[in-house]
Order: structure tokens, then C-alpha cells, then sequence
């Protein structure tokens, strides 16, 4: 880790709020894959207050849902010698990243501005490397949603949103009696990896779902569980359009909101989309948690890699302090479609659906139901992960029995640990 005497600056950041930190300069190249409707213009609530706090913002969007082209892109830029500033990473990643020595810490930003106290401690020590924070939290999504056009629901006489798997499959045979496309999906194996996660809560349980995608438990991952599992995604498989395959995931939210399809299972990003284009929440969209009584989590993180320069050093101290200012995450997670990672900040401002989350979060953390999601790079190293994006999508995409697909995917796990 680079030393650098940040603690004048620091304290310069520290004793301003975001929009009125003027007299910091600084530069950051910012890496990230927000790329969509909703998506961009959250982004742009950060690149706005950086500017307005002085900073130069070097934009670095590198499309594809899901971030997997980012991280592609993160390496090659880390290889030839020449990181961007700061990097919308997470999870398990950070660590991975910190252990190769390509990281810087913000530590004395965090120190000044007492961030331990005002942040989930599992989300600290996520962001901390050696103790201190290479990392600076923007967000709490969810990514156990289902996500329900009113209109398409109606016409196909489903009054309810679904609290079971089976209640879904029968509000999907009643759309498909309609005519309309039950599930709208894109075939993208962070996708379909995506509806794996939340049939796996719902099928198993929490615990099912921490032993067999967190703690990789060879006896979970070969259980009859995992089986049923796999039943049912072959179930959603037969709910999706023809056209699915390699279709975005915000193009899939267009069709729900256009009433082409009923639901769309996706993190709450997808509200993002809707959001931005100017819907309303419970009246144009509907809103609910998919089945399991659980919670799995997805925070987005800003990671602050190793570049050299006052300017550089200057920047990464601004944007740090301005990506856990109150006001930023207020605003970023109302064009987000999340909800802030500082626990502090009021939710008045939000929606029914972040509520929701708010209120199933902390359940889910006193009944020990909060899981992170392996297919958002909570839980698992990114080869492990790799693996189950693999076998998921080859299961979704050919005739693969279920038990195979759970016996294959229990094999593939233990090579590539
Ligand atoms: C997730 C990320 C979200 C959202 C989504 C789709 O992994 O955490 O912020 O951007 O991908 O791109």
C-alpha cells in the first residue's frame, strides 16, 4: 500500500459536505459498468457531486450487465501497469485484489470520519484490507425480486404476486393461457445465474443456500435440494420468450413495463429502470420479494487502486469522502434503485420497495436469513463462481437432467477450489 501524508486533506474533505468541498481538487478515472437507463444516471449523481467538489471526473463505462467485461478490462488495465483510480468492485474481489498488493487505502478518511460507526460491520470488514478501508460502500441491493407489470397480471387473472414457487409457475400458466410471456429474462449467464441464486433460497432456506453457494458443501450441492432446485429452474426455463438468449437485462425490465411480459426476477436495480423512466412504484410496477424469507445481498463498492500522483491520491480522498457523505447515498440510491449502505440515513425519501427491503433486511439479519449472492461476487472467489455461471447457463440452454446438472455442478466446484 502507497503511504501519502493525506491527513491535512483529510481533514480539509472531512469538514466539508460533498456539494461544498470546493477547495478540493483532485482527478479519478472511474471504472465502472453502468451503462443503462437507470444505472447511468446514478452514476452521474456521483460524477456530478465529484465535479461539483472540485474534482476532474475521467469517465471509464465499460458495458455488459452484471460487470463481467469490467472485470475483464479491470485486469488488462492492472497488467499493463496503468490502473484507473477507483473501480466499482465488491465483494470477496476486494480481497483478491488487496493481496496482489494493487490497492491503496483511504484510511485516514475513514478514520476521520468515523465510517465504523455508521456502517453494517459485515459491510466494513468487506471493504478493509488489513483493517483498513481500501473501499468505500455505495449501496445495499437486493437481488431476490420478482418485478410485476400490474396491466399483464390483470389481464391474465392473477390477483396476488407469488410468495411460493408454486404459486409462481401458476401465475405463469395463467399468462401463458393469455398470451403473454410469464418471465422476462435474458439469456446471460450472470442472468440465469441470477434466477439459480433465488430459486435456491426459495427452494432450500437460507441455510440450504449458505451451504451450498457460500460454503460450497459438496453434500448441499449434490442434495436432493439441489435437485429440486435445478426442477425449477427448468420450470422457468419453459416461462421465458424465444428470443431471450444474450438479451440485456434492463431491454428484459422494458418488457414487463411495456405489459409484454409479467415478471421479471432481478435485483432491485431493475427498479432503477423503471424509476427512470418515470414509473411509479406499486401503480405502473409491482414489487415483491421472490420466495425463501431470506434477503441475498448485493452491495456495490468503490475500491481504490494503486495510482501514484497527488492529483490522483487527492482524488481517490474526495471521492471516498463524498461516496460516504449522507447526502450522496440519499440521492445515488434513489436514482439506484437500492438503499444506503450508512445506516444513519433516513428513508423517508423512498419508496414502498426499498422499505421493503429495509424492513426484510434487518429481519433477515436477526434470523440469521441474510445471504450474500454468489452470482454478484458476494460470496465466492470469482473462479468458484465462474463455474456455477457455467454449468447454470449450459443447464438452462440444453436438456441436462437435474440430478446431472447437481452432481456436475458439485464436481465442477471441488476442481476449482
Ligand atoms: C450488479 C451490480 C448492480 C447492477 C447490476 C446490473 O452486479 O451490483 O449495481 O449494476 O449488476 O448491471
Amino acid at each position: 500500500m502507497q503511504s501519502f501524508n493525506r491527513i491535512a486533506l483529510a481533514a480539509t474533505i472531512a469538514g466539508a459536505s460533498w456539494c461544498t468541498a470546493a477547495s478540493a481538487q483532485g482527478t479519478a478515472e472511474v471504472l465502472h459498468w453502468w451503462t443503462s437507463g437507470g444505472e447511468a444516471k446514478a452514476v452521474g449523481e456521483l460524477k456530478d457531486a465529484f465535479e461539483a467538489g472540485g474534482g476532474t471526473w475521467i469517465d471509464s463505462p465499460i458495458a455488459g450487465g452484471g460487470g463481467d467485461a469490467a472485470m475483464t478490462a479491470l485486469r488488462a488495465r492492472v497488467v499493463a501497469g496503468n490502473p484507473p483510480t477507483a473501480v466499482q468492485l465488491k465483494g470477496p474481489g476486494i480481497q483478491e485484489w488487496a493481496n496482489e498488493g494493487a490497492l491503496n487505502d483511504v484510511n485516514e478518511v475513514a478514520q476521520s470520519e468515523g465510517w465504523d460507526a455508521v456502517l453494517p460491520p459485515a459491510l466494513a470488514e468487506i471493504m478493509k484490507y488489513e483493517g483498513e478501508y481500501v473501499a468505500a460502500p455505495v449501496n445495499i441491493h437486493r437481488v431476490d425480486w420478482f418485478w410485476a407489470s400490474p396491466e399483464a397480471l390483470e389481464t391474465a387473472g392473477v390477483r396476488d404476486m407469488p410468495t411460493t414457487w408454486d404459486e409462481f409457475n401458476a401465475a405463469a400458466d395463467k399468462l401463458l393461457e393469455a398470451g403473454i410471456t410469464p418471465l422476462a429474462h435474458g439469456g446471460q449467464p450472470w442472468q440465469d445465474a441470477t434466477l439459480f441464486e433465488d430459486v435456491v433460497l426459495g427452494i432450500g432456506g437460507p441455510d440450504f443456500y449458505r451451504s451450498a453457494l457460500v460454503d460450497l458443501d459438496q453434500d448441499a450441492l449434490k442434495s436432493d435440494t439441489m435437485v429440486a432446485a435445478f426442477d425449477q429452474l427448468r420450470k422457468l426455463r419453459g416461462y421465458v420468450d424465444p428470443n431471450f438468449s444474450g438479451r440485456d437485462w434492463n431491454l428484459a425490465t422494458a418488457m414487463v413495463m411495456r405489459g409484454e411480459a409479467g415478471f421479471q426476477i432481478m435485483g432491485d436495480w431493475a427498479k432503477g429502470e423503471f424509476l427512470a423512466a418515470g414509473k411509479v412504484p406499486g401503480e405502473d410496477f409491482l414489487c415483491a420479494p421472490t420466495p425463501g424469507n431470506g434477503f441475498v445481498l448485493n452491495s456495490d463498492s468503490f475500491t481504490f487502486f494503486n495510482v501514484a500522483g497527488e492529483d490522483n491520491l487527492a482524488g481517490q480522498q474526495l471521492l471516498a469522502s463524498l461516496i460516504m457523505s449522507p447526502d450522496f447515498q440519499e440521492t445515488f440510491n434513489l436514482a439506484k434503485g437500492s438503499i444506503p449502505a450508512r445506516t444513519d440515513v433516513s428513508l423517508d425519501a423512498f419508496d414502498e420497495c426499498a422499505q421493503r427491503s429495509h424492513s426484510d433486511l434487518i429481519a433477515a439479519i436477526e434470523s440469521n436469513a441474510l445471504v450474500p449472492s454468489m452470482a454478484h461476487e458476494m460470496a465466492i472467489p470469482r473462479s468458484v463462481r465462474g463455474e456455477f455461471l457455467d454449468l447454470v447457463t449450459e443447464f438452462f440452454n440444453s436438456d441436462m437432467s437435474s440430478r446431472d446438472a447437481a452432481d456436475r455442478l458439485a464436481d465442477a466446484v471441488l476442481r476449482a477450489q
